[in-house]
């Protein structure tokens, strides 16, 4: 039931929003404007808030979705949940439907983590967000958000009750994180990243 639950939620994963929003509502390929990410904030960049927002809620809700499917379909293993969701960001970042050409997988990541470590996930969130406010940086915080609550769950999981094999899935899933965001940190480092709301030429 495992290989079941990671196939059906690579396939979720794979539906990217960003890209249906933009070819339904404005007859666009995201992935061809902005920074060329299948994402939320290109979404922002490119189509506007209320687009971004959707974008935000539905790729997070895939991640969500994977791991609770992972955990139901097998009565409640860790492994399956984790593994599920790791499966989902898969599937955003190289989606089967258009040409493996997908995102970031940080929407879908915030589901994922939030699902596994709640009480972590919202913390570092939290920090995640202070951090965006003050430095514009989108990257920045989604990177702080992956490692963040990777590094707190790898201190907190038997104070926080979580499975350990988390931890296994957490640093692959901040590494995969760190790999999609390899042009923004190369841009972090020159001072070329582009802040939230500024236009951008592309990756
Ligand atoms: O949503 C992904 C974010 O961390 C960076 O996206 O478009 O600025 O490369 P972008």
């Amino acid at each position: 039931m495992i290989i079941v639950a990671i196939f059906i939620s690579y396939l979720l994963g794979a539906i990217s929003f960003s890209y249906v929003i933009g070819k339904q509502f404005k007859k666009l390929d995201i992935r061809d404007h902005g920074s060329g990410n299948a994402g939320a904030t290109n979404t922002l960049r490119v189509m506007g808030v209320l687009p971004a927002i959707a974008v935000l809620i539905l790729d997070c809700a895939k991640g969500i979705v994977a791991v609770f499917l992972g955990w139901y379909l097998t009565g409640g293993d860790p492994v399956a949940g984790a593994a599920s969701g790791l499966a989902s960001i898969i599937g955003h970042n190289w989606p089967v439907y258009y040409g493996f050409r997908g995102g970031k997988g940080v929407a879908t990541t915030i589901g994922v983590l939030a699902s596994l470590v709640f009480t972590l996930a919202l913390t570092t969130g939290i920090i995640a967000i202070i951090s965006i406010v003050i430095t514009r940086f989108v990257s920045l915080g989604s990177l702080i958000f992956v490692v963040g609550t990777t590094l707190s769950t790898a201190i907190f999981y038997q104070q926080l009750d979580y499975p350990f094999v988390y931890v296994y899935f957490l640093i692959m899933i901040s590494l995969l994180s760190i790999w999609r965001h390899r042009t923004n940190v190369k841009r972090l480092i020159n001072g070329t990243e582009s802040k939230i709301g500024e236009k951008i030429t592309a990756n």
